[in-house]
């Protein structure tokens, strides 16, 4: 496959420039993008935010955001000529006037007749959407190609999902709005599609009837950070699993699409997400909180928030009947993995205590497909097994962060790896059951060791069906 390389200038205008995110992420993907020699002669980073400060000052921030990612593999020379792309306009979110000086004046003054592809990344807390998609929808006309870039959190529930979504078809059109979810832009969760779409063989046993159940791990071994006034008001559920978690699971469980373009994907995700029970029952959910959070700065020393959630899902679904979903994900663990576990139901007659055959995704920090299958059974459980592992990291020119691939499709009008609206509010309804459950119960977080493997009743979820959790090393 050519390596893809943008040909026509463009604006990439960032709201929120001197948020987090844009210092942590987007800024070093367009390093990386320039780096690789992605971009084009001719194209704009523009900074817009609320506080005041000169052109040069935004320089320096951008740059050292990416001096601090690319200590030791830093070139100066190509940063040096990204910085003399970076442009800054600051201005309020909710005034139209600053909407109309930027556009007519400062964009203008940049791209003189020409009229660019807009890209406007929002890289702006939820509160903050609202405004500016309504100044930017009314700032636009009919001929102008704007698209937008909303980053999750989309709203906190179903209700302020659905409204966001009314109120951004106020002013856009679907095309022109990309849902970004920054996993679906990692490599690896990328090559499940690909390992199911390619690979028949794969797909015979990725279906309901031959799985006896599957695992979904996402430690992270960091805390809250700095980030504790969005944290606690989410959660680990709302922050990782309505999201992360189950879009992993929707592209591991759902119908192969019968094409493999977007809107095909997307009935398919949304067919499975709508599908997807908790039943709410206290044995199906185990909360946890690390033992530091409420010494964090910015945590109330009530919180109840969950660092940690464990949950057991089910796929209403005949062909997934009984077939239980566990996931696992939490912060301030012993050290961050992502994984996904598929096991093979046994035959009547195979021990019950030999490892079951299986497939497993390893998605962070390394990135890898291991099939184990037996191949001998032992006398008193013990066995051989074949085990076929690959690797399925990207390699050379292929390799870049999840944001620069994902800003690369945006360019290209891919939105394979985007979000759909109807598929995110199937996760909200999930997620908000599992929220409600929580409150109407109280129930409240278990307490585990920063840098552990997180609370001990995590195991109670799995023994219910006489299943383990799937611990790798
Ligand atoms: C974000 C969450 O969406 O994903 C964070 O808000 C979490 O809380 C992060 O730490 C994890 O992303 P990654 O790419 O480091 O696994």
């Amino acid at each position: 496959m050519k390596t893809y390389k943008i040909k026509d200038p463009f604006n990439l205008v960032i709201f929120g420039a001197s948020g987090d995110l844009a210092k942590l992420k987007i800024f070093p993907s367009l390093y990386s993008l320039m780096e690789q020699k992605r971009l084009p002669k001719d194209f704009n980073i523009i900074g817009y935010s609320r506080t005041k400060m000169s052109r040069e000052e935004f320089q320096k921030i951008f740059r050292k955001s990416i001096e601090k990612k690319h200590k030791s593999d830093l070139n100066e020379k190509i940063l040096d000529q990204l910085i003399k792309k970076v442009h800054y306009f600051s201005g309020q979110y909710d005034q139209l006037e600053d909407y109309k000086k930027f556009k007519n004046e400062f964009l203008k003054t940049l791209n003189g007749k020409d009229k660019l592809t807009t890209i406007a990344y929002f890289s702006v807390p939820p509160v903050a959407f609202k405004p500016i998609i309504e100044n930017l929808g009314k700032t636009k006309d009919e001929k102008d190609d704007l698209r937008l870039i909303l980053e999750k959190p989309f709203g906190e529930d179903t209700k302020s999902a659905q409204e966001l979504f009314h109120f951004v078809a106020r002013y856009f059109d679907e095309e022109e709005v990309f849902l970004l979810d920054h996993y679906l832009g990692k490599t690896a969760v990328q090559s499940i599609l690909n390992l199911r779409h390619s690979n028949r063989l794969l797909n015979l046993m990725m279906k309901g009837p031959e799985i006896s159940n599957i695992q979904i791990t996402a430690f992270e071994n960091i805390g809250v950070k700095e980030r504790a006034g969005y944290f606690d008001k989410v959660g680990t559920i709302k922050d990782m699993v309505q999201s992360h978690l189950l879009q992993i699971l929707a592209l591991v469980t759902m119908s192969i699409p019968i094409t493999d373009d977007a809107k095909s994907l997307h009935r398919e995700k949304y067919s499975i997400l709508n599908a997807m029970e908790f039943i709410p029952s206290e044995k199906n959910i185990v909360l946890g909180q690390y033992d530091n959070y409420k010494k964090e700065k910015g945590v109330p020393k009530d919180s109840n928030t969950e660092t940690f959630a464990a949950l057991r899902l089910f796929i209403d679904r005949e062909s997934w009947y009984n077939t239980p979903i566990y996931l696992r994900t939490g912060k301030s663990l012993h050290k961050k993995h992502t994984y996904v576990a598929i096991q093979i139901k046994k035959f009547a007659f195979q021990p019950k205590d030999e490892d079951p055959n299986q497939l497993i995704i390893e998605l962070q920090p390394d990135e890898k497909i291991n099939i184990t299958l037996i191949n001998k059974q032992g006398i008193s459980s013990k066995h051989q097994e074949v085990v076929t592992s690959d690797s399925i990291a990207c390699e050379g020119d292929d390799c870049l962060p999840e944001h620069s691939l994902l800003l690369l499709d945006v360019i290209r009008r891919r939105r394979l790896h985007f979000l759909s609206f109807p598929e995110i509010i199937a996760t909200w309804q999930l997620t908000d059951k599992i929220i409600n459950f929580i409150k109407r119960k109280n129930l409240k977080p278990e307490k585990y060791k920063t840098g552990s493997k997180g609370p001990s009743s995590q195991k109670d979820l799995t023994e219910i069906d006489n299943f383990k959790w799937e611990e790798l090393e």
